[in-house]
């Protein structure tokens, strides 16, 4: 099974570099498509849109409705639950009604759990006993298949950004943490939120942050000639119950001048980025 992750799209039509983030999500999704073997579902872990504006889901949705997989959406500081509910309620994002947005999707051999970090209140995220006991709601709901969870902030220390913490409180990382691990059949938590790439472990789960989607947010080093290539995130799961992740390039285009020439083929596996690049093992 392989789960291609997008995050932190930020689509927004009054932001001075507004097609420059719909074409990222854009040739993003058509590198996606071009995938061989194909992959089997997209996941995009939130940062959807950069003010919670309906036009800019409307848009965001169709960008995404070209995906020739299905797509599945969780939400970010910026989303707007309703409104992102509203934009992608069925078909990405299957809750019926207002509130929480978090689900399960059984299609695949590893299932899916989106989770619901929005705080009312703080860009960080939140997660309440309320969020555990819907948590474990759903990880109970099925105890035959390994899974993987993905959601906005990311629940480990982040060693690399300006803030370690990107929840409201120590408490409520641990509380999340601690359900995360109950289970015993997390195989990995796939985030967004800080903009760049790092992992890191939660007990034996591998958690890993995938890169903002666009370019003109995305944080850590990039060499010049990538500056306008958006990256995001392989994950395949393996026959020894474990995901490997890689970060992909999307190839250069007749727009990209600068990386004309420096990128010769399409995705070709990034060295420039040692956190996200080779196998990083869930046990
Ligand atoms: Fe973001």
């Amino acid at each position: 099974m392989i789960i291609a992750q997008v995050s932190d799209t930020h689509i927004a039509r009054r932001a001075a570099d507004a097609d420059r983030r719909a074409g990222d999500l854009e040739r993003t999704i058509a590198d996606i498509n071009a995938l061989d073997p194909p992959a089997d579902v997209i996941i995009h872990s939130g940062d959807i849109v950069h003010n919670g504006d309906r036009e800019d889901y409307a848009r965001a949705a169709a960008i995404l409705r070209e995906a020739r997989v299905p797509v599945y959406v969780a939400a970010g500081n910026r989303d707007d639950r309703e409104s992102l509910r509203q934009a992608f309620s069925p078909w990405a994002c299957p809750v019926a009604s207002p509130g929480f947005l978090d689900y399960a999707v059984e299609d695949f051999p590893v299932r899916l759990i989106a989770v619901d970090t929005v705080s009312p209140d703080s860009n960080k995220g939140e997660f309440s006993p309320e969020h555990a006991r819907r948590l474990i709601e759903l990880l109970d709901a099925d105890t035959t298949k390994p899974v993987a969870v993905f959601m906005h902030h990311p629940p480990f220390v982040v060693t690399v950004g300006p803030d370690p913490l990107n929840f409201v409180t120590a408490e409520a990382m641990a509380r999340l943490q601690r359900t995360l691990e109950y289970c015993g059949r997390v195989a990995a938590v796939f985030c967004g939120h800080v903009h760049r790439s790092t992992g890191g472990r939660i007990g034996e789960i591998a958690a890993m942050v995938t890169p903002c989607t666009a370019t003109s947010l995305r944080k850590g080093y990039y060499p010049p000639h990538i500056h306008t290539l958006p990256v995001y995130h392989l994950h395949r799961f393996d026959l020894a119950g474990a995901f490997a992740t890689e970060a992909r390039i999307v190839a250069a285009t007749g727009t990209d001048d600068a990386a004309k020439g420096a990128i010769h083929e399409s995705g070709r596996i990034s060295e420039a980025f040692p956190a996200t690049t080779g196998d990083l093992r869930a046990g």
